[in-house]
């Protein structure tokens, strides 16, 4: 405090690099505590007892840091979050005494960024402050990236600029920096791993890996080995010990894809680890800290999983702090057309060449259902670029997608058909498609002419090529696409 020139004290005299921290509490012990190791960490520090001094200090000077208690004499302290300036401008951290995970979660949800439970230890204190602080600096970036972005039409690799996408760029940025679990929800190919890595990168993790694990695609007895690792010896083959994701994602973030494939044991290993922040090594009984972010993605509707019973309501409630919709492609709007330009650039900028599509393939692209979102999108302008050879004016004019109801290409399977019987049909359509121009059915096929004439002529000998009437259908994407029918029980597997 200085002592002004008329005898008046001013005491508001704050450095301007220092990170000020408001803390809020009814019991001054824990204040005078709180405050003491603010300072330690290199804070400026007001307090206040109650929402109403809390007000008042928040009028006086914008905090980087709000630390407050969640139960106050005149509200929950977490009311403070509606009148911060802006919501990025200022990390909160709740204070519980409640140890709930329903009141950390609902407080994460209303816009907290992290949460100390009572009685805190001072180093957990300090980290949390010091995360806080690297937090803010992260938001500050995020926030002048958005805005570079934003006149983009994109935000790191995503690209697209429709409402729908700024809905989710604006959720993304919200949740990044903070340590909150995220559970990507969306059809298949709308992007989720791409948005699950946006996460990582955009975090204070972004130095540590980021690690992805398709439960779907995983044998579900590797996943556990996956995840946690083994001890030497556990079993057979186990010749020494083997560190896990949670081991070398340490620090980073761990990607599950298709959680609701997780087998059900194991997700109530993995709840467990999410709320000690500890784990054992198969075989092993020591338990193993780890400070890992999850991200969890599903292409179903979670909720209905949780019913079916294919994932368990207490994780669904651990990963569900922050739910974030990915929108189908149909749902997107113009993003469509910058997509497609977008996929063909690449093609162009690969290959050196200067093709381009008809204003009429560019209309067209609207009238398709896009079923496989981006990743469809993606593989019909690589093959709409192998196809397009018309000159046009120096240029090359692009195939348009075909809306679904016209002449599209689709060849029925059923299931249980010998692969060399899906390979022969699968190759005459494409031949059929590509106008029985074998050089471009070879190349749309992806093999060399000389296989497509060694097959043809295969074919040939069988003498199976005649009286063949497949319902044919083009879809944008797939060239030809066969539909699995299960018509005949005897001729499911399983
Ligand atoms: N908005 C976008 N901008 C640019 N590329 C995108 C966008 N969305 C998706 N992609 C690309 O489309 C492909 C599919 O995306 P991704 O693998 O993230 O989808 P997904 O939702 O995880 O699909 P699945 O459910 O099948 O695993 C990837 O090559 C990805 O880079
Ligand atoms: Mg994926």
């Amino acid at each position: 405090m200085a002592p002004h020139a008329n005898g008046v004290f001013v005491v508001s005299i704050y450095r301007s690099d220092m990170a000020h921290a408001l803390i809020v509490d009814d019991d001054t012990d824990i204040l005078d505590w709180l405050q003491e190791v603010a300072r330690m960490e290199g804070f400026t520090v007001a307090r206040a007892q109650c929402l109403r001094e809390a007000r008042i200090e928040l009028g006086r000077q914008r905090p980087d840091v709000l630390l407050t208690d969640l139960r106050l004499p005149d509200g929950q302290g977490i009311e403070l979050v509606d009148e911060l300036e802006g919501p990025e401008s200022t990390e909160v951290i709740v204070v519980t005494g409640h140890a709930t995970v329903d009141s950390a979660v609902a407080a994460l949800r209303a816009g907290a960024s992290d949460y100390l439970v009572k009685p805190a230890e001072v180093e957990r204190v300090q980290v949390v402050l010091r995360r806080a602080k690297k937090t803010s600096a992260l938001r500050h970036e995020i926030g002048a990236l958005r805005e570079e972005l934003r006149k983009l039409g994109r935000f790191g690799r995503i690209l697209g600029s429709s409402p729908r996408m700024q809905v989710l760029y604006d959720q993304l940025s919200r949740v990044a920096p903070t340590s909150a679990t995220v559970l990507l929800i969306g059809e298949s190919g709308t992007g989720k791993e791409l948005a699950a890595h946006t996460v990582h990168e955009l975090s204070r993790r972004r130095d540590a890996p980021f690690l992805p694990l398709n439960c779907g695609a995983v044998a579900p007895q590797l996943i556990e080995t996956e995840l946690f690792g083994h001890e030497r010896g556990s079993f057979t083959g186990a010749d020494r010990q083997h560190k896990g994701f949670f081991e070398r994602a340490n620090g980073g973030s761990i990607f599950l894809d298709e959680i609701t494939e997780m087998p059900m044991e194991l997700q109530v290993k993995l709840l467990r680890v999410l709320e000690t922040g500890a784990f054992t090594r198969v075989g092993g009984t020591a338990q193993v800290a780890s400070d890992v972010r999850i991200i969890a993605a599903t292409n179903r509707d979670p909720q209905k999983a949780v019913t079916e019973g294919k994932l368990r309501e207490d994780l669904f409630h651990r990963l569900n702090v922050f739910p974030i919709h990915l929108p189908p492609l149909r749902e997107r709007g113009v993003d469509m057309e910058q997509l497609a330009l977008f996929f063909l650039e690449e093609q162009n900028v690969a290959e050196g060449t200067r093709k381009s599509f008809s204003r009429d393939a560019l209309a067209r692209l609207y009238q398709h259902h896009w079923p496989g979102n981006v990743r469809e999108l993606r593989n019909y302008v690589q093959r709409a670029y192998i196809m397009a050879d018309e000159v046009v004016e120096g240029e090359i004019a692009m195939s348009a997608p075909a809306a679904k109801s016209d002449d599209a290409t689709i060849i029925t399977i059923h299931v249980g058909t010998p692969l060399a019987e899906v390979e022969r049909r699968v190759t005459l359509a494409t031949l059929a498609y590509c106008g029985q121009v074998k050089r471009k059915a070879a190349q749309v096929l992806g093999v060399s002419l000389k296989t497509l004439y060694n097959r043809l002529e295969a074919y040939n000998g069988k003498g199976s090529l005649a009286g063949e009437q497949e319902p044919i259908e083009v879809l944008p994407g797939e060239g030809t696409r066969e539909v699995a029918h299960a018509t005949d029980p005897a001729a499911t597997p399983r």
